[in-house]
C-alpha cells in the first residue's frame, strides 16, 4: 500500500424525503441562487415544483440555467458564469444527473476566474477557488455529487475534457433514492454500467498488499450486480435504488475505496473521446470499451483478475489455468453487460473506424494513460480496433 492523503469534504443527506432539507441546508451558505437543471425530467416527476417550494420559504433570489445537455458543453457554463456575474450569485444549486452537476461545478470554479473556463479543462490554469455549490441527485452513475470531478465537451472542437479540485467537492448533496423511480431503463443500465466502471479503473491496480481496498471494491461490484437487475425489473424498489445511489457514490469519491493504491482511468480516457466525436452515453462507451480493455491488458497482473473472476463472479477455478479464469470474469463481465441491455460494439451504435486515428492520439494528448498497463496512441488503437 502506498502513502497516502485523503479528504471529502461533501455532506450527504441520505433518504427519502430529504428534499425538504434543501432549504435548512442553504440557510448555511447564500440566498442569491443559479439552479442549474437539464432537459426537462425535474419538471415532469414534480421536483421543481418541491425544489422551487423550499427556494421560496428561505426567500431566495433564483436565476435559472436550463437545458443543460448529457454531456454537457462548455457554451452551455459559459451561460451560467454569465448569469452569476450578472446577478451577482453566490450559490450554485444543480439538480438532475451527473451532466447536471458537472456543469454546475465549472460554472462554480469558472466565476472567480478571470479566464475562459476551457483553460482548466486543458489544464492551462490552475483552479484556486469556486463558488458554493449544493447539489440534488436524480441518477446514480457518476458519484459526482461527491467528488471534485467534472466532464465538459467543447461540440465545436470534438473535445471531451475533465477537471478534479478540492474548490469543486459539493457542500452538500441531497440523495433521495425514491427521485430515481423515474429514471428509464436505458438510463439505469447507463448507472450501473458506469458504476462497476469506476471501481475497475481504481481495482485493476498495480499497488499490492491492499486487501480492505479490493474487498471495498469487490463489494460494490456485488452489490451493483444484484440490485441493478432488481431495480430495472422493479424502478419503484426503494431498497434496490438506494443501494445503487449508495454504491454510485461510493465508488467515485476522491478514491475513498481505493486510498494507496493507484488507480488506471485509461478505459475512461478513452471513451470520453468517443463521446467527443459522437455525443453517444459516456456508459455506452464504457460497456463497449471495459470488457476489450480487459482482454487487453490482464496479462499485465493476472493475479488481479483471477481474484475478480473468483471473487466477484463466482468462476469456480477448478481444472482451469489462471489464464482460462482471468478469461471467464472477463466474459462474465461481458455478459452481465448484455444481458441488461448495454451496448457491445461501437458498431452496435452505427459507429465505424474512420475516427480511430483521432480517438486514439487525442486520447493521449497530455501522456500515455493508465497505470495497470501503460498505453500510448498505438495500444489505445488496438483497444478501439477490438471495439469495432
Ligand atoms: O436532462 P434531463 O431532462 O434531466 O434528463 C436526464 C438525461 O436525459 C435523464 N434523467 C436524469 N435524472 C432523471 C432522468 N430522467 C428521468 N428521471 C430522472 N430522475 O437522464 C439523462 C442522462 O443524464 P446525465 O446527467 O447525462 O447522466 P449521467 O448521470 O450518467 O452523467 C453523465 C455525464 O457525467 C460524466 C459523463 O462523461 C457524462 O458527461 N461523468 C462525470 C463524472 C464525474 N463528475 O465524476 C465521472 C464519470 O466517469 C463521467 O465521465
Ligand atoms: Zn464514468
Amino acid at each position: 500500500m502506498n502513502s497516502f492523503q485523503f479528504q471529502n469534504p461533501t455532506r450527504i443527506i441520505f433518504g427519502a424525503g430529504t428534499v425538504n432539507k434543501l432549504g435548512e441546508q442553504l440557510a448555511e451558505y447564500g440566498k442569491r441562487v443559479l439552479l442549474v437543471y437539464g432537459g426537462g425530467s425535474i419538471k415532469a416527476n414534480g421536483l421543481y415544483d418541491q425544489v422551487q417550494q423550499q427556494l421560496q420559504q428561505i426567500g431566495a433570489v433564483v436565476h435559472e440555467l436550463s437545458g443543460v445537455e448529457p454531456n454537457p458543453r462548455v457554451s452551455t457554463v459559459r451561460k451560467g458564469i454569465e448569469l452569476c456575474r450578472e446577478h451577482s450569485l453566490d450559490f450554485i444549486l444543480a439538480v438532475g444527473g451527473g451532466s447536471v452537476l458537472d456543469a454546475a461545478k465549472a460554472v462554480a470554479v469558472g466565476v472567480p476566474y478571470e479566464g475562459d473556463v476551457w483553460d482548466f479543462l486543458m489544464h492551462k490554469a490552475q483552479i484556486t477557488s469556486a463558488l458554493p455549490l449544493g447539489t440534488i441527485l436524480t441518477l446514480s452513475a457518476t458519484g459526482s455529487e461527491m467528488n471534485g470531478n467534472s466532464v465538459i465537451t467543447n461540440w465545436e472542437e470534438n473535445l471531451k475534457k475533465s477537471f478534479g479540485s478540492i474548490h469543486a467537492y459539493p457542500k452538500f448533496s441531497i440523495l433521495d433514492p425514491t427521485l430515481t423511480y423515474s429514471v428509464p431503463a436505458n438510463q439505469t443500465v447507463n448507472g450501473i454500467v458506469d458504476t462497476m466502471s469506476h471501481v475497475f479503473e481504481q481495482y485493476f491496480s498495480p499497488t499490492t498488499n491492499t486487501p480492505l481496498q479490493e474487498r471495498l471494491c469487490e463489494s460494490i461490484l456485488q452489490t451493483v450486480i444484484e440490485n441493478g437487475e432488481i431495480a430495472l425489473k422493479q424502478p419503484d424498489n426503494y431498497e434496490a435504488r438506494a443501494n445503487l445511489m449508495l454504491c454510485g457514490t461510493y465508488a467515485l469519491n476522491g478514491g475513498m475505496i481505493s486510498v494507496g493504491m493507484q488507480n488506471d482511468w485509461s478505459t475512461h480516457m478513452i471513451e470520453h473521446e468517443i463521446s467527443a466525436i459522437y455525443d453517444i452515453a459516456h456508459a455506452e462507451g464504457l460497456s463497449i470499451v471495459f470488457p476489450n480493455w480487459m482482454k487487453y491488458v490482464f496479462n499485465a497482473r493476472l493475479d488481479r483478475f483471477v481474484q475478480f473472476a473468483v471473487r466477484v463472479w463466482q468462476v469456480d477455478p477448478a481444472g482451469k489455468t489462471d489464464e482460462e479464469i482471468a478469461l471467464a470474469g472477463i466474459q462474465a463481465t461481458r455478459d452481465y453487460f448484455t444481458r441488461i441491455g448495454a451496448p457491445a460494439t461501437l458498431g452496435d451504435l452505427k459507429i465505424n473506424g474512420k475516427e480511430l486515428d483521432r480517438m486514439s492520439k487525442e486520447t493521449v494528448r497530455f501522456g500515455s494513460v493508465g497505470s495497470f498497463k501503460s498505453l500510448d496512441a498505438d495500444a489505445v488503437h488496438e483497444i478501439l480496433e477490438l471495439s469495432l
